[in-house]
């Protein structure tokens, strides 16, 4: 048997780095990007002493000649990629009245153009797998029912511009991706960590990296028969349980 190859991007902490110790739990050979390599080769060491096979891949997301090396590297370390997962994101913003064209651009370069950037420079690789997996950890603030749904909890986040807008288009070119493979093995969906506490929303969160990694891990190793083009993760309901997973609207 083959180890599978699983490459995530801002692994060197919160979602990501757990989702690069879940996967090193299951025996997978963990490519653990970031765009530091100070910080990049702290995560490989602290998920090697965790037993983990992983290796810190210099990437940064929103760089192509980062990326296209990045790409380079795997196609002569291990010749495919089984595993794809587009975590690394960042979140600024303010009301959309306020919001100005240069946070919108960082926001977007990293969580929006950073994926197409990293798919594609990836997919040659994700091709040559039996079964590829893309997973674009997204965010059910980028689902717009949620956040229109006086019902929901996510009404009463702040209507701030860039980063759920983001996620939305996010979301979109998930399933533009689903489309454009369905002929293939592979499968691309979003997935919703839920509020976890990392540095992200500055450790506000409600769910702990563990359970915020669950989305990632889940869609990550879906059957053949799973499904493609989806959002899916932690529901967040004013009444629900805190615990509950599945398919989020857009
Ligand atoms: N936390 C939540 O409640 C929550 C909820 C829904 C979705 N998410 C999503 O989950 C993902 C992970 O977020 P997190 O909460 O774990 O946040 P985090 O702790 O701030 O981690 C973000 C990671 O992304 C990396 N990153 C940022 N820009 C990058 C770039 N240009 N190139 C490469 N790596 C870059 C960061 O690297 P540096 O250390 O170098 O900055 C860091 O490793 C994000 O996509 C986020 O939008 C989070």
């Amino acid at each position: 048997m083959t180890t599978t190859i699983a490459l995530i991007t801002g692994a060197n902490k919160g979602i990501g780095l757990e989702t690069a110790r879940q996967f090193g739990a299951r025996g997978f050979t963990v490519l653990a990007g970031a765009r530091d390599d100070e910080r990049g080769l702290a995560a490989e060491r602290e998920l090697r002493a965790d037993g983990v096979d992983a290796r810190f891949v210099s990437l940064d997301v929103t760089a192509d000649a980062s990326v296209r090396e990045a790409a380079d590297w795997i196609e002569r370390e291990y010749g495919r990629l089984d595993i794809l997962v587009n975590n690394a994101g960042i979140a600024r913003g303010n009301p959309a009245s306020e919001t100005n064209l240069d946070t919108m651009r960082e926001v977007y370069e990293a969580n929006v153009f950073g994926v197409i950037r990293v798919t594609n420079a990836m997919l040659p690789l994700l091709r040559r797998a039996l079964a590829a997996r893309i997973v674009h950890v997204s965010s059910e603030v980028g689902s717009i029912s949620s956040m229109t749904d006086p019902a929901s909890p996510l009404a009463q986040m702040p209507a701030s511009l860039a980063y759920p807008s983001s996620k939305a288009a996010l979301n979109m070119i998930t399933a533009l991706y689903a489309k454009d493979l369905r002929d293939t093995p592979i499968k691309v969906n979003a997935a919703n960590p839920g509020y976890t506490k990392t540095d992200l929303n500055r450790n506000s969160g409600f769910r702990s990296v563990t359970e915020g990694a669950e989305a990632s891990v889940y869609l990550a190793t879906l059957p053949a028969d799973g499904p493609s083009g989806i959002l899916w993760g932690h529901l967040w309901s004013a009444d629900g349980p805190a615990d509950a997973y599945g398919r989020l609207p857009w």
